[in-house]
């Protein structure tokens, strides 16, 4: 059974996604924190209904990023945590983390990488006109949304879409791909070959039916 760690900033919906998977056996792990830069993030009274242990640490309060990062790690370390899950962690995490834990980060982006990296991915693709979208699982590394892909799951986008409407089409994915993914870690059928992730017993865990025949 794995530890897993959660950073989130805010509403925590994939946060919920986790803990349901957790809770119904889908993953086998366990969340042992919540750590929230967000004072205010709802991810904390969802972490306290589910008698996950809730942290909260605000980058103002250390003397730069490097020491902020240092700190997340050490509190990560302290819980024995195995696997860094970022569900909505509104910040790019720093070096002293990520050499923490190699590899051992997971990060969920709403857009289909390497398009529309950064803050607002729905709304870069909407404003784009793009005709699909979707989101990405992704290992972090210290780049914004440039780690190895684990798994990535399409919507259509339409021309009418607002960052709303397709933000929430996306999201319905998000929960599906990024309990998938912690479930595929926690089985221990994830490695990585340079960019690459092989998953073990799959060749591609997002595979659906993209292309139907086009009909009129
Ligand atoms: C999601 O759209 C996720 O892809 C992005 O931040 C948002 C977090 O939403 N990284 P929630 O807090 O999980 O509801």
């Amino acid at each position: 059974m794995i530890k897993i760690g959660v950073l989130a900033s805010g509403r925590g919906s994939n946060f919920q996604s986790i803990i349901d998977a957790v809770e119904r056996g889908y993953i086998d792990g366990e969340i042992r924190v919540l750590i929230t830069d967000n004072p205010e993030a709802y991810a904390i009274q969802r972490a306290e209904k589910h008698g996950i242990e809730p942290v909260v640490m605000k980058p103002g309060d250390w003397e730069n990023r490097d020491a902020y990062y240092q700190a997340v790690a050490a509190e990560l370390g302290k819980r024995e945590v195995d696997l860094v899950v970022l569900a909505g962690f509104m910040r790019i995490v720093g070096k002293p983390l990520i050499d923490a834990y190699p590899m051992r980060i997971m990060n969920i982006h709403p857009a289909i990488l390497p398009s529309f990296p950064g803050l607002h991915g729905q709304a870069q693709a909407a404003d784009y006109g793009v005709k699909v979208s979707g989101c990405t699982v992704h290992f972090v590394d210290e780049g914004m949304d440039t780690g190895p892909v684990i798994i990535q799951a399409v919507v259509p986008a339409y021309h009418d879409d607002t960052e709303e409407s397709l933000a929430e089409r996306i999201l319905r994915q998000e929960h599906r791909i990024f309990p998938y993914a912690i479930k595929l870690f926690a089985e221990g059928r994830l490695s990585v070959e340079g960019r690459k992730v092989v998953v073990e017993g799959k060749r591609n865990p997002g595979e659906v039916l993209i292309n139907p025949p086009i009909e009129d």
